[in-house]
């Protein structure tokens, strides 16, 4: 393919070399003249492992060279890679003048060039950002309308500084957001040939991935280096503790505990953290993510109450109450917080959770409800359908099958889903349901 790429820094330097060894026909574009003239001479702009020879080496048989004419760049290919910086504002927001700039300018030669040309964002850019901000100028500059004049997608990139040349051809994942098929066909034609999972999402999806993978990178090596110094402060060897940890794939290096859903709770997690966090505390250690989980948690919790708030109703049922499916142990449960907070705040409130009300039959947990949770002991209903009669709105804790398959579709009370129930995708559309975070 005839590829354009915009922005000659560490991304686009890496991206257009390694296309352009790839057989594709290559012209980097930017405003920087000094890139632009290393470049032609063969030369890399950035420092990195490979870099140097391939560029040499594409250049040497013309399959890459770079300009800082637009214009030329765009009359001659056929889809553009934009890898403009994107810097932090001094307030933290994302800097996105680069970016605008360069879709004005492709936008302006693509007026003139005519036939189909696809503008590829492989900055990274937060969500909303392509469609909201870019589309808009791109298309104003064009002339015409996405996705039918002019093809966009966003594709992110996943290499990581130092070992860029190596992680090109052998990426962790492709990921395209595409506004059209034709749009996401250019760029997977773009990338034939490399392993790989390959994601087509849409384009805000995509935007999003690149933020979900860094801020998780940054709070894993966060957690590591936390745990690191209070394990050395109590005297235990760290790194066995990690090796240990790393080695279990079920709960730790696992999808486990990753989903978006409700609170944690429960008699260990909260008790386990608050205990590890003071004894951090009591070593002087400085443990700032370890002792935000439990508020994080608590802001969680927050979120229900606030999504309850919001409808404006007043007689709230809620399924669920123990702290995981299949107990009936309440003790820290978030569903139990839960249904005190929403007391607290005066909702007529109807509780139904079977192996809660089982258990009351059976005495278990009777002490438990009766001592500690008095108040809330004469909420609990002896039906699901009771809660229904009684609800204008309903907080779905708990997949208990008897729950899910009596909740209504599209009628009866709003719907407060706080555990992604299994027909969550298909209930989105419906009126009156609404995802505690999705
Ligand atoms: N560096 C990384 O490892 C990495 C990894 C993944 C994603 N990213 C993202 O990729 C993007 C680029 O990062 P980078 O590190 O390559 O940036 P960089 O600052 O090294 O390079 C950006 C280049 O864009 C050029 N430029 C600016 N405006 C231009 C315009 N109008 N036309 C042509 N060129 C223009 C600049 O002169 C510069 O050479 C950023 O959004 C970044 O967050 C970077």
């Amino acid at each position: 393919m005839k590829v354009s790429v915009f922005g000659l820094g560490y991304v686009g330097c890496v991206s257009a070399a390694c296309l352009a060894s790839m057989g594709h026909e290559v012209i980097g574009v930017d405003v920087n003249q000094v890139k632009v003239d290393l470049v032609n001479d063969g030369k890399a702009p950035v420092v990195e492992e490979r870099i140097g020879e391939l560029i040499a080496d594409v250049v040497r048989t013309g399959a890459l060279r770079a300009t800082d004419d637009v214009r030329e760049a765009i009359m001659g290919s056929e889809i553009s890679l934009v890898c403009v910086g994107t810097p932090s504002e001094a307030n933290g927001s994302l800097c996105t003048t680069y970016l605008e700039r360069v879709t004005e300018e492709i936008g302006a030669a693509l007026a003139e060039r005519g036939g189909r040309h696809t503008v590829v964002f492989r900055s990274t850019m937060l969500p909303g950002t392509c469609l909201n901000l870019l589309l808009p100028i791109l298309e104003k500059y064009v002339g015409g309308t996405a996705g039918v004049d002019v093809g966009v997608a966003v594709n992110p990139e996943f290499l990581r500084e130092g070992t860029s040349v190596r992680d090109f051809f052998d990426p962790p994942k492709t990921v395209i957001g595409e506004l059209d098929t034709a749009s996401g066909d250019a760029v997977r034609a773009l990338y034939d040939g490399l392993p790989g999972e390959v994601f087509r999402v849409p384009v805000p999806t995509a935007e999003a991935i690149k933020y979900a993978d860094n801020a998780f990178h940054g709070l894993k090596i966060g957690f590591a280096n936390e745990l690191g110094a209070v394990c050395q402060a109590l005297g235990v060897d760290s790194h066995q503790v990690i090796d240990v940890f790393l080695a279990d794939r079920k709960l730790n290096i696992s999808p486990a505990y990753l989903r978006p859903g409700f609170a944690f709770g429960g008699s260990c997690l909260p008790k386990d953290l608050r205990s590890l966090v003071h004894a951090a505390q009591r070593a002087d250690v400085s443990v700032p993510i370890l002792s935000h989980v439990l508020p994080s948690n608590s802001a969680h919790l927050q979120r229900a109450v606030e999504m309850v708030e919001r409808t404006g109703k007043r007689r709230a049922g809620l399924f669920g109450l123990s702290f995981k499916p299949g107990t009936d142990d309440l003790r820290e449960s978030p569903l139990v917080e839960l249904a005190e907070r929403l007391f607290g705040k005066g909702y007529d409130l109807k509780i139904y959770d079977a192996n809660v009300s089982l258990s009351r039959l059976l005495g278990a947990n009777r002490e438990y409800i009766e001592t500690r949770l008095p108040h809330l002991a004469h909420l609990l209903a002896d039906s699901v359908e009771e809660v229904l009669d009684h609800a204008e709105v309903c907080l779905v804790g708990t997949r208990d099958p008897a729950v899910l398959s009596a909740l209504p579709h599209g009628e009866g009370p709003v719907l407060i889903d706080l555990i992604h129930l299994p027909d969550a995708e298909a209930r989105r559309t419906e009126p009156g349901y609404m995802g505690l975070a999705w």
